[in-house]
C-alpha cells in the first residue's frame, strides 16, 4: 500500500455566477460529484476556488489519486490544469474528508497579503506558498460540508403545488359516490 499527495492548479473555464451566499453551481456540482467517488476509493482532500481559479489537494492510495487526477485533468470546466506537487506520503492528513470545500475567506485574504499577492492565482505558489495553502485548507472550519447540487436546486426549485379546490371538491364527490355504490351493493348480495 503506497500512499501519495498531489496538489495542481487550475483556470475555470465557466462564468462564475455572482452568489451573495452559499457555493458557485458548477463547484457545487464538481463537490457533489467529488465527494461520492472519492468516498469509494478513500481519496481524501480539498479544494478551494477563488478568483476563477481552482487550487486542490488530493491524498490516498497511488492508483486511486492518479485515475482520480487523470478525469479531474480532462474535465473541460477547466484548463491549464498544472501539477504543483506529487510525492509519496508515510500516512493520510485528510482523514475524513472526502473533499474538503473551502470558499474565498478571510484566511486566503490574509494568507494573500501576507505574501503580497494580489489576486489568487496558484498556478505561480512556490512550494512554501502550496503548503501553507494545503495547510489552511486542512485547518478551515468552513467548509459547507451540507452544500450539494440537489439543495442549489431546491432553492430554485417551483413550490408544490397544491390540489385546487374544485380539484378536492370532485374528488370528494368521487369518493361519497364510490362509498355509495359499495353500500348498495353490499345491501343487494
Ligand atoms: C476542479 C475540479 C475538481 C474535481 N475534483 C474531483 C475529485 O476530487 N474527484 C472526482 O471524482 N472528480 C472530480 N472532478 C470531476 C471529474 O473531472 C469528473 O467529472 C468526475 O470524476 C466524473 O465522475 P463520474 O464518472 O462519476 O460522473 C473535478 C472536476 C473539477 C473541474
Amino acid at each position: 500500500m503506497s500512499l501519495i499527495r498531489l496538489a495542481y492548479a487550475s483556470e475555470a473555464t465557466f462564468e462564475a455566477k455572482p452568489l451573495e451566499k452559499g457555493v458557485e453551481p458548477h463547484v457545487a456540482r464538481i463537490l457533489l460529484v467529488s465527494r461520492r467517488n472519492n468516498a469509494k476509493v478513500s481519496v481524501v482532500g480539498g479544494l478551494y476556488y477563488g478568483d476563477n481559479r481552482f487550487f486542490q489537494y488530493l491524498e490516498g492510495e497511488e492508483e486511486a489519486v492518479r485515475a482520480t487526477y487523470q478525469r479531474i485533468q480532462q474535465d473541460p470546466r477547466h484548463r491549464n490544469v498544472r501539477t504543483l506537487i506529487e510525492e509519496p506520503i508515510a500516512a493520510p492528513t485528510f482523514t475524513n474528508w472526502s473533499m474538503k470545500y473551502v470558499p474565498a475567506s478571510a484566511d486566503v485574504q490574509a494568507f494573500l497579503n501576507r505574501h503580497k499577492l494580489a489576486d489568487f492565482n496558484p498556478m505561480a505558489f512556490d512550494s512554501e506558498q502550496c503548503e501553507e495553502m494545503i495547510d489552511l485548507i486542512r485547518r478551515s472550519s468552513q467548509d459547507q460540508k451540507s452544500v450539494n447540487y440537489d439543495e442549489t436546486n431546491r432553492k430554485t426549485a417551483p413550490a408544490p403545488q397544491t390540489l385546487s379546490t374544485g380539484l378536492k371538491v370532485g374528488l370528494i364527490s368521487a369518493a361519497a359516490c364510490l362509498v355509495v355504490a359499495l353500500v348498495l351493493v353490499a345491501t343487494m348480495l
